[in-house]
């Protein structure tokens, strides 16, 4: 007897259906009203323009394309990034080797599921724990790895913070790999310095890995407050080999770079190498053109408080309409509204999608049922991506079909 289809790694199918395949399943069928623009407050994909600077450099380095590039990087990519990264988290001046504790990665994304394949013993009945809602790699990344997700759901009683001293101590000892999503995607909530130094104390007594999702550290909306880094709990503590923690950064959010795929990981050396034997096999180097503009991009801070202060106006102006009709908060960090719906979340989606042509992601299809509740039922994430029109324009309409419930 011939099987129907070749044996498969069986952790495929332990995948979960994508948010985004969920949701067209949910619109399909439906009729929106024609005379209303479609607004996609759905996706988080930046579409302020990209700095013409980074482009004109990726122009100007198109002879790359006539070389292979190194998995690691040149030294002055790399070099922008460390020196980024100990300006931006006030670390000790030279304690972040370029060499040896900084890789460029093509986007956080891949990285991120990456990251879990090299480090994860599937042997040892792993657990990974990752906030829940969370970005669905981290799920993806632990299933493939062979290891068990574990959920922390971040709820608004307790702030949007995982509730970490909630894990049992046998949690806490199958624990491999903790990711921590910071500011956090869709809650836009800050990690405080004094949580990730008692997550490192924990890594330390347990024996796991911290890798810190910080992609959206940059899209802060006070000025004078920017988010606290695993790189920066770790100087606090003395630790400057930054021992068991690694951070993600993205040129995605800072810069509106999504298409460019440009991003870096940073941390213990041990790890870091360790990280760049896999990418060595795994291919996945970064083009010379992307190096090139890379390094515009993360040394220039200009854009990036530009880029701030339009989410900010995009924030105030859109609470302004909002907040009257919908229980809503402004983040801390990031660019989304993560508001509670007053009826259940995918209903919510779905009618307002048919009644006023606009697209949010109910919360429950970026979440699982854990210890019997779903963080994510109730609730919606939009992103405020959009032009700022665009925005405002959704929010009245939002807030048009929220008083006719
Ligand atoms: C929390 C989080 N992490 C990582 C990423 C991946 O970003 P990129 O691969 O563009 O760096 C995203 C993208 O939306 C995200 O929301």
């Amino acid at each position: 007897m011939i099987p129907a289809q070749a044996a498969m790694n069986p952790n495929l199918s332990r995948l979960q259906p994508y948010p985004f395949e969920r949701l067209a399943g949910l619109k399909s069928g439906l009729n929106p009203p024609p005379d209303k623009q479609p607004i996609a407050l759905s996706i988080g994909e930046p579409q302020h323009p990209a700095p013409p600077f980074v482009a004109d450099a990726l122009v100007a380095h198109l002879d790359g394309l006539s070389r292979y590039p190194l998995t690691k990087g040149s030294p002055a990519l790399r070099e922008a990034m460390a020196d980024w990264a100990v300006h931006r988290f006030g670390l000790t001046a030279g304690s972040l080797d370029p060499e040896r504790q900084v890789l460029p990665v093509n986007g956080t994304r891949e990285a991120l599921f990456a990251f879990a394949q090299c480090v994860v013993d599937p042997t040892d009945r792993p657990l990974v724990l990752m906030p829940n809602p969370f970005y669905q790699i981290y799920e993806g990344a632990a299933l493939l790895a062979g290891a068990e997700p574990g959920y922390l759901n971040t709820l608004e009683e307790h702030g949007f913070l995982p509730d970490y001293d909630a894990v049992p101590e046998a949690g806490w000892r199958r624990c491999q790999l903790l990711y921590l999503c910071s500011p956090g995607n869709p809650t836009g909530t800050v990690t405080p310095l004094e949580v990730l130094t008692r997550l490192i104390e924990k890594a330390d007594r347990y024996d796991f890995i911290l890798a810190a999702d910080e992609c959206y550290a940059e899209l802060y909306l006070d000025e004078d407050r920017p988010p606290a880094g695993l790189l920066q709990a770790c100087a606090r503590l003395g630790r400057h080999d930054y021992r068991r923690c690694v951070v993600f950064h993205s040129l995605s959010k800072r810069s509106n770079l999504p298409g460019l795929r440009s991003g870096f990981v940073a941390g213990d050396a041990e790890i870091i190498q360790d990280f760049l034997r896999y990418r060595t096999y795994h291919g996945c180097a970064m083009p010379p053109f992307a190096q090139a503009a890379s390094i515009c991009a993360w040394r220039d801070e200009d854009h990036v408080r530009e880029n701030r202060s339009l989410y900010r106006r995009k924030f105030t102006a859109v609470l302004d309409v909002l907040a009257p009709a919908l229980a809503v908060a402004r983040p801390e960090a990031s660019f989304y509204l993560w508001p509670r719906t007053p009826v259940d979340d995918v209903a919510f989606a779905r009618d307002l999608f048919a009644r006023q042509h606009v697209t949010v992601l109910p919360g429950s299809y970026l979440s699982r049922l854990s210890g019997g509740v779903n963080p994510g039922r109730n609730r919606v994430r939009m992103a405020l991506v959009a032009p700022l029109e665009e925005c405002v324009e959704a929010a009245w309409r939002i807030r048009e079909f929220v008083d006719s419930l």
